[in-house]
């Protein structure tokens, strides 16, 4: 009898990780995991070992991905904050190319995002434009996987602002609310992931749902499927921003960022392509109303405790 292949998820406790993990395993794959939390819960127990990230071992990195097939990355940063920085990501993202390329891996997964681009101001999209290319660069086998805002159990924006609606008679809308997104749900998302994953061609493809919205639809949607009435106002961007700053202090979280800020308006979370997702954002959220920010989710207690 054949072994199982095995893959290598980064994040498998996290978000998007997690529900690629889970359709590895139903298929009968081994699944290993790099984190930077190898003390979470592990919800695989023993059908999911367990490594931590070892950017600065390379040799402990490397054993990691050795056997493994096909490394699945979702590893990046949502922002700079305090130690944490791009330019690290962009470095730790590097080591774990060239590792994976020592190690054997015959194929890598990766996880961008919607227009990348090495002119870009904004770090997240300059830098997904740089490890881009140094994986196309790399004798790797590759998908690269380009998706725009993802929604479901435990996303963070929509989930957020569905949070403040509920809790605010007021939306600010920054600047016009023109601006687009063109949401996916998180189990298309891994579908596809996984789909590229099986496949033998070098490939970069958007992963994007079947509807566009512009931001302001988006939080009307929102609000009607909730049943809040809350009144959408148009604010300058800067004064967004310091509205938002100053609801922090009740999330002890960052809400939002200046660079999110501008990659939503300078409509960067849509594609050209056809969509890959089929679950409609409405019907997700009337499913799931009872729950959608309910709770508030946040970034740092994710990922900077
Ligand atoms: N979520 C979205 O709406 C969205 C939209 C477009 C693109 N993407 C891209 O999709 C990929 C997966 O996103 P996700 O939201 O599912 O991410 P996630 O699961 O929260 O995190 C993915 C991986 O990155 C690590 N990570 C995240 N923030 C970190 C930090 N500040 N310091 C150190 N490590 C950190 C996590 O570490 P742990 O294992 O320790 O948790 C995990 O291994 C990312 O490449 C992201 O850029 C996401």
């Amino acid at each position: 009898m054949s072994s199982p292949e095995v893959s290598v998820v980064t994040g498998a406790f996290s978000y998007t990780g997690k529900y690629i993990t889970r359709r590895l395993l139903a298929k009968g794959q081994q699944v290993r995991t790099l984190t930077g939390h190898p003390n979470n819960p592990n919800p695989f127990g023993d059908r999911v070992s367990v490594y931590p990230f070892h950017f600065d071992q390379y040799d402990e990195l490397m054993k990691s991905l050795q056997g493994a097939t096909t490394l699945y990355n979702t590893y990046w940063i949502r922002f700079a904050h305090g130690a944490v920085t791009f330019e690290q990501a962009v470095e730790n993202t590097s080591v774990l190319i060239k590792a994976a390329e020592q190690a054997g891996i015959q194929r890598i997964v990766h996880v961008s995002i919607t227009n990348p681009s090495e002119n870009s101001l904004l770090p997240y999209f300059h830098g997904k434009a740089i490890v881009e290319q140094w994986i196309k660069a790399s004798p790797l086998a590759y998908a690269i996987v380009r998706p725009t805002v993802i929604f479901g159990g435990e996303d963070i924006l929509i989930n957020n602002i569905a949070w403040l609606l509920r809790r605010f008679p007021v939306f600010p809308i920054f600047g016009s609310g023109t601006y687009r997104l063109q949401p996916l749900f998180v189990e298309d998302m891994a579908d596809l992931v996984v789909e590229v994953g099986q496949q033998h061609e070098n490939m970069v493809i958007d992963a994007v749902g079947p509807d566009i919205f512009t931001f302001e639809k988006l939080v009307r949607l929102i609000a009607r499927v909730l049943e809040r009435r809350v009144l959408t106002v148009h604010v300058p961007p800067d004064v967004g921003f310091t509205l938002a700053r100053l609801i922090e202090p009740f999330t002890a979280d960052v809400l939002i960022t200046h660079d999110e800020i501008t990659g939503l308006m300078d409509d960067l979370l849509i594609s050209q392509q056809a969509p890959t997702g089929h679950t409609h954002l409405e019907h997700w959220l009337l499913q799931n109303r009872e729950n959608v920010g309910k709770v508030y989710a946040s970034e740092l207690q994710r990922h900077y405790r």
